[in-house]
């Protein structure tokens, strides 16, 4: 075993082979590592920013020299190896934000906006909550139904009337 990759915030633990990217070993144990272009050194999705341990880390080649200098982000950051391309020969820190358990979703999806698909499904439990609440109050109105007779409609009175709007 080459080394331990410590993943902050998430504080994920991976361990690395001996010559193993460290996003492959990532995902080989199951987890989700940012990525576009899958490990070919493009699309510098998958950069990290090194925390500590950066002499346990295998210099660049070539290849992943290349896609830091191009990439403005990476540019920024001396910190800055590819997940995709480094290799560790010791324990390391790193900090990448999006690394998780894989749940099922497809490789090169952008990563969700935290709590954002949440709570579309909480906004939508609440409506259907509320609408459930509505109807079985006592006394709630059945919606009418366009199209039907008023006499055909739901809790419409036998002598044809809705009871909405009478008159007592
Ligand atoms: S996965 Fe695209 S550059 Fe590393």
């Amino acid at each position: 075993m080459a080394g331990t990759v410590r993943v902050l915030p998430a504080g994920l633990d991976i361990e690395v082979a001996d010559d193993e990217p460290v996003m492959h070993a990532a995902e080989r144990q199951g987890y989700h590592w940012p990525t576009v272009c899958h490990g070919q050194a493009v699309c510098t999705t998958c950069f990290f920013e090194v925390v500590d341990g950066a002499e346990h880390l295998a210099p660049p080649e070539p290849l992943e020299r290349r896609a830091l200098a191009q990439s403005p982000v990476t540019q920024a950051s001396p910190a800055a190896r590819l997940a995709c391309q480094a290799r560790v020969t010791g324990p390391v820190t790193v900090r990448k934000r999006g690394v998780r358990p894989a749940d099922g979703q497809p490789d090169g999806q952008p990563d969700q906006q935290p709590d954002q698909q949440p709570d579309q499904q909480r906004d939508q439990q609440r409506d259907q909550q509320r609408d459930q609440q509505r109807d079985q109050q006592p006394g709630a109105q059945p919606e009418q139904q366009p199209g039907r007779p008023r006499d055909q409609q739901p809790g419409a009175q036998p002598d044809g009337r809705t009871g909405r709007g009478q008159v007592p």
